[in-house]
């Protein structure tokens, strides 16, 4: 277990590394495991913990405050009740029964509500409020949906720190504690917020508006690495917030004939020789946080399925379900495929992309193998998907 480890004066990380997980919410992939990051901050009069830890983690929690010494905690602060943080509330309201646990209104209420906090140790605080911990004082700054309704940010005035919980954060486990070595981090952000926040797209936007008004030295999110170079993670932020998408395309697809597949390959050269970028996905082996993190910047999105049953292949319509609940910015989407006696796999496709604001282009279906009027179809889809492209960025 690593040791606490000091940030500023009287300011230490109480966190846990999770070097073993692979899977959040039994869904997304971790291939680099996670951390769960608590901050002690102690002023002059009192002291505040920031966030907690996920409950398989509490004993990592309570070692890090017995080394410190901490007999005395008078606030904790709950920035965000998803039980990774919150989950081990009990146990520290319990070890200390003065303490008072401060969060948003909405936060106050889903605490109790979940069952991991009793009503009579929250306290709600409101937009903009601080709390003085004598030499020390602590702005919230409210949140919603970075990914919770109830979600704010703590900001240490005087040090000009940003704890803001899942915000900004990645899901790494590691041994450097800033983000010493930005491309590695760069992609586990990235991922994290393809996964947890493109949905938030838009309510995010405004976030980082709100935020430029802060001076902030350093971000302390409650996932993964700090950042003692804030600029790096805001701007990666801003250009995955960004409404233009790139030259992209994605293509998630399955084959169960060869049919689809055949199809697919054609389709890529057609658009890679028309100088578009593909990012192609076989979902019988994909990890589906490289195709969300593929989805942060592609503007088209092509769907490659057999029929199966009259729909969809079953693995082609969970990412289609996943696509269109990340929200993401594509501006343009298609399906290609094939059948052997017929179905209605496009229509189903299609349906269940109602949050895309999308083009929709014309489908390529071919019966059985494709034959020359087929390709010849795919490389008129390849020539309309280059010249949107084209247009969207001219
Ligand atoms: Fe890391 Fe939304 O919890």
């Amino acid at each position: 277990m690593l040791s606490p480890r000091k940030i500023a004066t009287g300011v230490y990380w109480t966190g846990a590394v999770d070097w073993d997980r692979r899977l959040f919410d039994d869904l997304i992939p971790l291939p680099d495991g996670t951390s769960y990051n608590a901050y002690l901050v102690q002023g002059s009069e009192r002291t505040a913990l920031i966030d907690t830890v996920d409950p398989e983690m509490t004993a990592v929690l309570m070692g890090h405050l017995d080394k410190l010494g901490v007999e005395r905690l008078d606030y904790v602060i709950a920035n965000h009740a998803e039980q990774d943080h919150s989950g081990s509330l009990a146990q520290v309201l319990a070890r200390y029964p003065e303490a008072e646990v401060i969060a948003t209104p909405k936060g106050v209420k889903m605490l109790v509500e979940m069952g991991l906090a009793p009503a009579e140790r929250l306290r709600a605080v409101a937009d903009g409020e601080t709390l003085s911990l004598g030499d020390r004082t602590l702005e919230f700054i409210h949140a919603p949906w970075v990914h919770w309704p109830e979600t704010m940010l703590t900001y240490l005035r005087e040090d000009k720190i940003l704890f803001p919980c899942d915000f900004l954060g990645s899901h790494l486990a590691t041994t450097d504690f800033y983000a010493t070595d930005e491309s590695l981090v760069y992609e586990a952000a990235k991922r994290y917020y393809a996964e947890i926040m493109m949905p938030f797209r838009r309510v995010i936007k405004g976030h980082l508006k709100r935020l430029s008004e802060y001076e902030i030295n350093l971000i302390a999110p409650s996932h993964g690495v700090l950042y003692d170079r804030p600029e790096f993670i805001l701007e990666a932020y801003q250009s995955w917030v960004a409404d233009a998408p790139h030259n992209i395309v994605v293509l998630p697809y399955i084959s169960m004939h060869g049919s689809t597949r055949k199809m697919v390959e054609h389709l890529v050269d057609a658009l890679v020789s028309r100088g578009v970028t593909v990012k192609l996905f076989n979902l019988a082996v994909t990890d589906i946080g490289e195709l969300a993190i593929s989805l942060v910047d592609a503007a088209t999105i092509v769907i490659g399925s057999p029929t199966d049953l009259t729909g969809p292949h079953p693995t082609v319509a969970s990412a289609a379900y996943l696509a269109n609940a990340l929200r993401p910015k594509a501006k343009f989407a298609t399906v290609i495929g094939s059948y052997g006696w017929g179905g209605q796999m496009v229509k189903k496709i299609t349906a269940m992309l109602p949050n895309l604001k999308v083009e929709l282009l014309e489908p390529v279906i071919v019966r059985g193998y494709p034959q020359a009027e087929d390709l010849a179809a795919l490389e008129q889809l390849a020539e309309t998907i280059a010249e949107k492209h084209a247009a969207l960025m001219a």
